[in-house]
């Protein structure tokens, strides 16, 4: 028997990147997935998809809602908004930086408010937030991707801090990751070889959903390109920010 069959979850942000890792993760072990995201998830016969744009918010209120009528037993945020490019505060307009509250930070808003009543009925429902170091430092040529990831990582502490049926769990990278959403804002010929890619996220996604999070809720887990992982209570995630160029 798989380790998650008959369970049902749902990963916002799961078509590509870190949340396409937990997707292909969670399916793997027998889980009915259902990934929320713009795009339709390539090569991807073993997920369900739910076309979702957080940056409509009465459209994804509604999608997220006729998906929350049916049993939730575990749920990812993983849909980012990064911004093309790094750049300094002066040069960021006031656009982009709502666009990156509107889906880092109220995508995520909007995401509990629909799945936490039937991940409470799961008894206990799993939530995992996609964080990022950026939470924890700060950093140049990031600010509203720092503002807004700090927000979610809040958020959900005090969501977690209210839940006794739903185990909140938040995930980081201890480093950096090969995503499409990291590509876009590199230059043609980088050199990827010291990132880790999104399957490092895969066994502890996989454990987390078998135990339903069970020692971790309300924790920060660290996790680096071999899928080994510690609490961000004993030790600052290492800043991954550089100076824009
Ligand atoms: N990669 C890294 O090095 C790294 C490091 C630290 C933390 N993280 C965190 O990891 C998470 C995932 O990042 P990633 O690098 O994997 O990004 P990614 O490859 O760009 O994936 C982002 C996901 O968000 C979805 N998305 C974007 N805008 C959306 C919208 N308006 N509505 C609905 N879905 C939307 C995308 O799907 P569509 O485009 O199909 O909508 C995609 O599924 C983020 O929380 C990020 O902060 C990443």
């Amino acid at each position: 028997m798989a380790l998650l069959s008959g369970r049902r979850m749902i990963v916002v942000g799961g078509s590509t990147g870190i949340g396409r890792g937990v997707a292909d993760a969670w399916a793997a072990a027998g889980a009915r997935v259902v990934v929320c995201s713009r795009s339709r998830p390539a090569d991807a016969p073993h997920l369900e998809w739910a076309p979702v744009d957080l940056t409509d918010p009465d459209g994804a209120r509604e999608r997220l809602a006729g998906l929350a009528a049916d049993r939730v037993d575990a749920a990812c945020f993983s849909a980012v908004h990064y911004g093309d490019r790094r750049a300094t505060f002066s040069e960021v307009s006031e656009a982009e930086w709502r666009r990156q509250l509107d889906v880092n930070a109220t995508g995520l808003w909007l995401t509990l408010r629909a799945l936490l009543p039937p991940l409470r009925d799961a008894r206990p429902g799993l939530f995992v937030g996609v964080s990022s170091e950026v939470a924890f430092n700060g950093g140049p040529g990031r600010s509203g991707y720092a503002a807004s990831k700090a927000a979610a990582k809040v958020l959900l502490e005090s969501v977690a801090q209210e839940e006794d049926h739903v185990r909140v769990v938040q995930v980081l990278p201890a480093g950096m990751v090969d995503t499409p959403g990291i590509r876009r804002r590199r230059p043609a010929g980088f050199d990827y070889s010291s990132y880790a890619t999104p399957e490092s996220m895969a066994r502890l996604a996989v454990e987390l959903a078998v135990s339903a999070g069970a020692g971790h809720h309300g924790d920060s887990l660290v996790v680096d390109a071999d899928g080994n992982w510690t609490s961000a209570h004993d030790r600052t995630p290492v800043s991954q920010s550089r100076v824009p160029t």
